[in-house]
């Protein structure tokens, strides 16, 4: 393979995320989330981790604004915690808390670094969640009035305003399998989530909008999920699909993009909800001009249509890699995917991005759209070398470098990507897997909360600053 060039312009970043880096938990006028709230809750993470403190990034702020810089990159993507700027979710607001992500945003562009804020990446506010969280419409609205208040307090400062993290795990994981929080397991709660969600995403464009003019460029950044048919040349196997790229994809795709639900996903979850909960006008507010449509990628999913239950290849074939039973798709196989994988288990197909970003071209012909997330958790191993810790991070340098290949590839078919973000900037907490998957590019070590520079920080490094891939 040659070495491939991107243009000056294009945006090489590193993604976090408030609850997976600060900690800090109680600290400045902070209020509880959903996520405290469940990882204090015994059994719900692995080993009963906690971000209380998590990379201590709330206190090492600085720090971590110093390694992006030396890192060359163009933007910096982190998401605000809406308890520690809004403690309850509704009422006052905490200039303490709205002082923190003031000084951070002033620190990253000081040091050239484009801000690219997410305003909700899953640390709901308790109370919110206390008043039925994303199940209540009212969720919507309060999302809408916190969006107004940090578009006037950061103002033009953001260089891009991200709506929603992964709407699709806020609802399916938190409301459906409950493997996330708040850690609801009803189908319907997940349906009515999706829809809430969608419309906090268009009311608050709106607001933004609102208040910074067109200026503002607004994002919601939706983890696509790429389904391989198991027998691509069976209907059924393609129906398998379709069924469920409509839960996954085409459940935020179309109402933001298109102002509308798709008919087969109404259709097909019947049994579910009669999507009563979709009011008159709410498809208008859903569907509002997207500056750049953005994009977490990081493996593929395969699937089979069966007929009856004796016909189950796989013990726990109606979940996928997440533990999702998906709602309504009871007749959908999830099958294991060839590896390699990841220490997730996710297998590796960089194709897949390709694919998606190619097919999103082709439903979405004028949507610019940015990677904001890609990376891999491995087991790393620390080495001294000379006295200085090293990771020798080789599968992670290779899955970067494979993946950044496939992004360029689609531009080669003339699609419209203008960014990519490694994730993560550092090893943090991953949810329901706590500390134990690193998906850093930069190891913190958890009792000392040191960074040290993997091998693919530095690998990264000199793609950011030479905008060259090697061969
Ligand atoms: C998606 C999420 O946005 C992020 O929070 C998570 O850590 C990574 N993917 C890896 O699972």
């Amino acid at each position: 393979m040659s070495a491939r060039s991107f243009p000056p312009e294009f945006l090489w970043g590193s993604a976090t995320a408030s609850y997976q880096i600060e900690g800090g938990a109680t600290e400045g006028g902070r209020g509880p989330s959903i996520w405290d709230t469940f990882s204090h809750t015994p059994g719900k993470t692995l080993n009963g981790d906690t971000g209380d403190v998590a990379d201590d990034h709330y206190h090492r702020w600085q720090e971590d604004v110093e390694h992006i810089k030396n890192l060359g990159l163009g933007a910096y993507r982190f998401s605000i915690a809406w308890p520690r700027v809004q403690p309850g979710g509704s009422g006052e607001f905490n200039a303490e808390g709205i002082r923190f992500y003031s000084d951070l945003v002033d620190g990253l562009i000081a040091a050239g670094v484009k801000p690219v804020v997410t305003l909700y990446h899953w640390d709901l506010p308790q109370e919110l969640e206390d008043a039925g969280g994303w199940t209540n419409r009212e969720t919507a609205y309060a999302f809408a009035r916190y969006a107004r208040k940090m578009a006037e307090e950061l103002g033009d400062r953001i260089d891009v305003w991200t709506t929603l993290n992964e709407p699709w795990c806020t609802a399916y994981l938190g409301y459906g399998s409950g493997v996330h929080a708040p850690g609801r397991t009803e189908d319907l709660a997940a349906l009515q989530a999706v829809h809430h969600l969608n419309l906090a995403h268009g009311l608050a464009v709106q607001q933004i909008r609102e208040v910074l003019g067109d200026a503002a460029k607004t994002s919601i950044t939706l983890n696509l999920h790429v389904f391989r048919p198991d027998d691509p040349s069976s209907e059924a196997d393609q129906g398998a699909v379709r069924k469920v790229d409509a839960l996954a994809n085409r459940a935020f795709l179309a109402p933001v993009l298109e102002g509308v639900y798709p008919a087969d996903l109404l259709e097909n979850t019947a049994s579910v909800t009669d999507w009563s909960f979709v009011l008159d006008g709410d498809l208008e507010i859903t569907k509002q001009p997207l500056d750049v449509l953005g994009v977490n990628y990081y493996s593929t999913a395969r699937v089979r249509h069966f007929a009856g239950e004796g016909e189950r290849q796989q013990a726990d074939g109606h979940k996928d890699s997440a533990g999702t039973p998906w709602p309504a798709a009871d007749d959908v196989e999830f099958l294991p995917q060839p590896g390699p994988y990841t220490a997730m288990g996710w297998n590796i197909e960089p194709a897949g991005l390709t694919d998606l970003l190619v097919s999103l071209r082709d439903s979405y012909p004028d949507q610019p759209l940015m990677v904001t997330e890609n990376g891999a958790a491995f087991e790393d191993t620390v080495v001294t070398e000379d006295g200085v810790a090293r990771v020798h991070d080789v599968d992670r340098v290779a899955y970067l470098h494979d993946h950044v290949e496939a992004l360029g590839q689609a531009r080669d078919k003339g699609v419209d990507v203008r960014g990519y973000f490694a994730w993560s900037l550092l090893d943090n907490f991953e949810w329901a897997y706590g500390y134990d998957r690193r998906f850093g590019i930069i190891r913190v070590d958890y009792d000392t909360l040191e960074r040290t520079w993997k091998d693919s920080a530095h690998w990264y490094r000199r793609l950011a600053t030479t905008n060259t891939l090697p061969g």
